[in-house]
């Protein structure tokens, strides 16, 4: 090990190579606090040469990698997968803004930038980097895409595979595949960009993308809706998408527990209705059409919707401060739940129309078998993804596997958007084929056939 970290040191400077125990620990703890494997030491290389001639050096000296973003990962995939036997090889040093090309609507940017900035970036460029989530101030784009994060507008725009031109990746052997292409047609061979958009850091680490733009909005209009049923918010959305599907980029839901949970954690937490209700609808609508009124098409859906007796309260934002005060209810839920004690998420999604179900099997199942459970369940309603959390005690493990018991029976994913990670291993294991694992296995072992690019992650 002595040996591998002088020539690490050597090829990247030896601010660029961390091995005190002060230094490293940081990087073996998942944002939650609850997985911790320290890494054997910690490189922040500045550029793609260097990240290459860093995981070229471990290869052959047969130490694994586990590449790290923002560290923001729910599944905790960004850390080692075994105390003292992995080094972290962080990419926040690779933050640079490469290009942005506005006719194009593309945007090239390095994998250690946070989508904040990404975002930042396309705004500047008068566009939209239409993906968006909470943790999107530290989650930084390669572990983004590495992750394939959704968010809160997959509903309009998709996951963040979907965004994805191109891709510069460094290859478990230390060889750069310069995939940057910005490209809207590329139907040359396999897509090779798609491999690596969800591989969660097994296949390669990913150091630069080329992410499609959209143009950007020019009028938005938001609304927190009050509802007596999870059937009423499914049939509130519908009454959306019939309106204006092309205008409704987001629609989230927040049960009444997890709004509750997430009021008492918020510093300025504060329900813009008159009455609690037992479920929440955030809704936005935006467009680049010029005068769309969009905040009129929202008053004459909650109109109806009101009359048909489907909604209890609703608000709508008339200022820009509380279109962002109505998202900072919706995006500080899982800090809250942190807050709140022991929790197990449950990311899973189905068929949007079986989501009532869904919640309804999942409450009878927690009270039989979980009497100190309290379901905080909210998410992105208008995917069919909702996040199960479950604020408990009781073994994670086991009230995983009955909550994906009832999401395998209704045709859905133990993990919607947060992947697999270390910590939905045995749900992999027993929720996906051994053909469809098998399968996996195979592109892994042809990739890496040493194994040595973040092992023990997904299988
Ligand atoms: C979110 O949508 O806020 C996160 O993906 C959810 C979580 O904490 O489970
Ligand atoms: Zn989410």
């Amino acid at each position: 090990m002595d040996a591998l970290i002088s020539r690490l040191t050597a090829a990247l400077g030896p601010a660029a190579v961390l091995t005190e125990p002060h230094d490293i620990a940081p990087y073996g703890e998942d944002w939650r606090g609850l997985y911790r494997n320290t890494p054997r030491a910690v490189l922040r290389p500045a550029d793609t040469a260097g990240v290459a001639a860093a995981v070229a050096l471990c290869a052959a000296a047969g130490v694994a990698i586990v590449p790290q973003g923002g560290n923001t990962s729910m599944v905790a995939g960004g850390i080692p997968s075994a105390p003292d036997a992995e080094i972290v090889l962080s990419l926040a040093r690779l933050n640079r803004l490469r290009s942005v090309d506005r006719a194009g609507l593309t945007l090239v940017v390095e994998a250690g930038m946070t989508l904040r900035a990404a975002q930042l970036a396309a705004e500047a460029a008068g566009a939209l980097l239409p993906l968006s989530i909470s943790s999107e101030g530290s989650a930084q784009i390669g572990g983004v895409i590495a992750t394939n994060a959704g968010g809160n507008n997959t509903l309009r725009f998709g996951n963040a595979r979907d965004l994805v031109l191109g891709l510069e990746v460094v290859l478990p052997d230390g060889a750069i595949w310069h995939g940057l292409r910005a490209l809207r047609k590329d139907n040359t061979g396999y897509a090779l960009r798609q491999l690596f958009a969800g591989s969660e850091g097994t296949l390669g680490i990913i150091t630069a993308a080329v992410l499609k733009l959209s143009p950007a909005p020019r009028e938005r209009a938001t609304c927190l809706v009050g509802l007596a049923s999870v059937a009423a918010v499914l049939d509130l959305f519908a009454r959306f998408r019939d309106e204006d599907d092309a205008a409704l980029y987001a629609f989230e839901y927040i049960s009444g527990t997890a709004m509750e949970i997430n009021l008492r954690h918020m510093p300025d937490g504060r329900l813009p209705l008159g009455q609690s209700a037992a479920h929440y609808a955030l809704i936005e609508l935006a467009t680049t059409r010029r005068n769309a009124a969009l905040r009129t098409t929202i008053e004459a859906v909650l109109g109806d919707a009101l009359e048909a007796g489907l909604i209890e309260d609703a608000a709508i934002a008339l200022s820009e401060a509380q279109r962002l005060a109505f998202w900072a209810l919706r995006e500080h839920v899982s800090e809250s739940q942190k807050r709140e004690g022991a929790s197990i998420k449950n990311d899973v999604s189905v068929p949007v129309a079986s989501v009532p179900a869904l919640l309804d099997r999942a409450a009878t199942m927690l009270a039989k078998t979980y009497p100190d459970a309290r379901m905080a369940a909210f998410g992105h309603i208008g995917d069919g993804n909702i996040h199960l959390n479950v604020i408990t005690t009781a073994d994670p493990e086991a009230l995983m596997a009955d909550v994906n018991a009832i999401v395998a029976d209704l045709g859905g994913s133990f993990s919607a958007e947060h992947g697999v990670g270390l910590v939905k291993r045995a749900a992999f294991g027993q929720w996906r084929d051994e053909t469809e694992r098998g399968v996996m296995r195979r592109i892994k072992l042809a990739l890496d056939p040493g194994g040595g690019m973040g092992p023990g992650k997904v299988f």
